[in-house]
C-alpha cells in the first residue's frame, strides 16, 4: 500500500528552510539545557529523594548538593530564556499555527494507525503528522511546567499565588518531579522516532529546503 501524507497537509508552492536557523539553534540549546538541567536535578532529589528510590551517582551531574544547585541555577536561565525566544519567534511568525494545528484526536488516531502499519510518508518534512504534533505541543506545555514548577521550590515565598495555584511547596515537588519523567519519556520515544527516521536529524543540525 502506497504511503500517506500526514493528515491535513496543504502547500502553497513556496521553497522555505524547513528547518531554519533559530530553530536549529533554539532545538539544540533547549537539548543541552534539558540535558543539565535534568542532569543536576536528579543530584538535588538524591539529596531529599521525594520517593523510595535515588538516582545513580554515576548519571548525576554536579558531585555534591552544592555543586547540583549551581549547575540548575545557571542551565534554568539558558531554558527559560531560549524557551521563551523559541515560543515568540513561533507564534509571532504564525509558524506555530501553521506547523502544530490543527491537532484532533481523529487525526492524531489517523497518523498513528498510518504510522503502526508503515503506510506514514516522510517525503515532505515540512509538515508535521498529528503524532508528532501532539508530542511537541506536550513537551512545550510540559517544559513550561517544569518552569513554574521551579520557580515555586526556587522562591516560594516570593511565588507564593503560583505555590498556591500548584497546591502548596510539597505538592510543587510532586508536579516538578512528574513533569521531569513525563520530559524523559518524550525524549526517550523522541530519540526512537529520529532514530527510524534519520534523515530528520540532518535536517536539525543543517537545514534542509523544502516547498509548503
Ligand atoms: C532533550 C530534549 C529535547 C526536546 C525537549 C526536544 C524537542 C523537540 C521539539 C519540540 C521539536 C519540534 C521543533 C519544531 O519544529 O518547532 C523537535 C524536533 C526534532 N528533534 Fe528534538 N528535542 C530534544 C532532544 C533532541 C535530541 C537529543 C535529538 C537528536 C539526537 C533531537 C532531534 C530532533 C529532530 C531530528 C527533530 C526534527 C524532527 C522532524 O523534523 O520530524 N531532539 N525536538
Amino acid at each position: 500500500m502506497p504511503a500517506l501524507p500526514a493528515s491535513n497537509n496543504t502547500t502553497s508552492g513556496r521553497v522555505v528552510s524547513s528547518h531554519p536557523r533559530w530553530l536549529r539553534l533554539t532545538h539544540w540549546l533547549n537539548a543541552l539545557a534539558v540535558l543539565v538541567m535534568v542532569s543536576s536535578g536528579w543530584r538535588i532529589y538524591n539529596a531529599s529523594p521525594l520517593y523510595d528510590f535515588s538516582f545513580p551517582t554515576a548519571i548525576t551531574l554536579g558531585g555534591w548538593l552544592g555543586g547540583a544547585l549551581q549547575w540548575h541555577f545557571a542551565a534554568m536561565w539558558l531554558l527559560a530564556f531560549n524557551g521563551v525566544a523559541y515560543l515568540l519567534i513561533n507564534v509571532t511568525s504564525g509558524r506555530l499555527a501553521r506547523r502544530f494545528f490543527p491537532v484532533s484526536p481523529k487525526g492524531v488516531m489517523q497518523d498513528l494507525w498510518a504510522a503502526l502499519t508503515g503506510r506514514l510518508g516522510h517525503a515532505d518534512l515540512s509538515h508535521y503528522n498529528q503524532v508528532q504534533r501532539l508530542a511537541y505541543l506536550f513537551v512545550m506545555v510540559d517544559i513550561a511546567l517544569l518552569v513554574v514548577s521551579g520557580l515555586v521550590l526556587w522562591k516560594s515565598v516570593q511565588f507564593a499565588t503560583l505555590r498556591e495555584l500548584l497546591g502548596g511547596y510539597e505538592r510543587a515537588r510532586h508536579v516538578h518531579f512528574i513533569a521531569m519523567a513525563l520530559l524523559m519519556g518524550f525524549v526517550g520515544v523522541h530519540l526512537v522516532m529520529v532514530a527510524l527516521v534519520p534523515k530528520t536529524l540532518w535536517a536539525m543540525i543543517a537545514g534542509r529546503k523544502e516547498r509548503v
